[in-house]
């Protein structure tokens, strides 16, 4: 594993929300080989302290667990308290969930807990730590998004609706924090092989396209962000499709994907609903 990031300009701590598996972990893992020390942050508690002994067994780096729920508002204090007394160069908002299914169907606190998760423990965490790093002067601040956040999409129109918050909150401070020496770049995964993903019920190998590795999208959003990019998308393909495809394109192929499986399940859910009040 190669060195992505200056652990002078981005170190010589990092916090990484969602660092027990997945992106996050994967991010963590690149930090670590470039010399930086990293506060992982998430609920298992037991998966966090995993990645941060390795991350000092394989990278000679320190790290620090913080055991927290971002959908609870009581996530910060306990953030803030575990950083107070480090020299934090890069915070990382990457944790995530997709809702997956028809938006009627979901329970609406489930809907809200998504809200929570991607845009206030991002507005919340961004704030603090952008003002700590604009008074420092240099550093970053690396945003984890989708591509599905670039145009509604039918059967996870919240999740893309969440994402699209994180691509224009950091879009936007990209330019707004540049002349005051912080780096803010937007990571948009495409099909990414993580829990995730088998969270949504995906067969990897139903896709038209092979899905990323974690390690790659971790890597190419950390080269982004070394080159100050506003925004990647992981992924060649996925780049090309989201430069050529309009957006009522794009909406209506994944809706078309995505939909052939929520399609069936709610004309099997129905079919069933209609035997038990018919007996037919
Ligand atoms: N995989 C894909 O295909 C794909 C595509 C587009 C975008 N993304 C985005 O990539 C990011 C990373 O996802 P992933 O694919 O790496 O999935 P993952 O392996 O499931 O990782 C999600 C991470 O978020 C953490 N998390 C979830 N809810 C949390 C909460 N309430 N409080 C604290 N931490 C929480 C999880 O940790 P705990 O469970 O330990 O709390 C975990 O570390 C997400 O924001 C996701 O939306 C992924």
């Amino acid at each position: 594993m190669r060195p992505i990031l200056d652990k002078h300009r981005f170190g010589p701590w990092a916090v990484v929300t969602g660092s027990s598996s997945g992106i996050g972990k994967a991010i963590a893992r690149h930090l670590g080989s470039s010399g930086i020390n990293v506060v992982l942050v998430a609920r298992r508690e037991a998966e966090l302290e995993r990645v941060g002994a390795e991350l000092t067994r394989d990278f000679s780096v320190d790290y620090r667990v913080v055991q927290a729920d971002l959908s609870a508002p009581s996530f910060f204090d306990e953030v803030e308290r575990a950083t107070r007394e480090l020299d934090v160069g890069l915070i990382v908002g990457n944790a995530g969930f997709a809702s997956p299914g028809e938006f009627l169907t979901l329970e609406r606190e489930e809907l809200l807990r998504a809200v929570r998760l991607k845009v206030d423990a991002n507005l919340t965490l961004v704030h603090h730590f952008g003002r700590r790093l604009v008074a420092r002067k240099r550093g970053g601040i690396l945003l984890v998004s989708s591509i599905g956040g670039l145009a509604g999409v039918p059967y996870v129109a919240h999740t893309a609706g969440v994402e699209a918050y994180v691509l224009n909150l950091g879009e936007g401070l990209h330019v707004e924090l540049e002349p005051r020496g912080v780096h803010v770049t937007v990571l948009m995964p495409g099909p990414t092989l993580t829990e995730s993903m088998a969270k949504m019920g995906v067969d990897p190998s139903d896709m038209p396209l092979k899905p990323m590795s974690a390690e790659r999208c971790a890597a190419e959003g950390l080269s982004a962000l070394a080159r100050n990019r506003a925004t990647h998308v992981a992924g060649r393909v996925n780049r090309i499709m989201a430069k050529l495809m309009p957006r009522a394109v794009a909406t209506s192929m994944m809706g078309a994907m995505i939909g052939k499986k929520f399609a069936h399940e709610s004309l099997a859910n129905s079919r069933g609903a209609t035997r038990a009040l018919t007996g037919k």
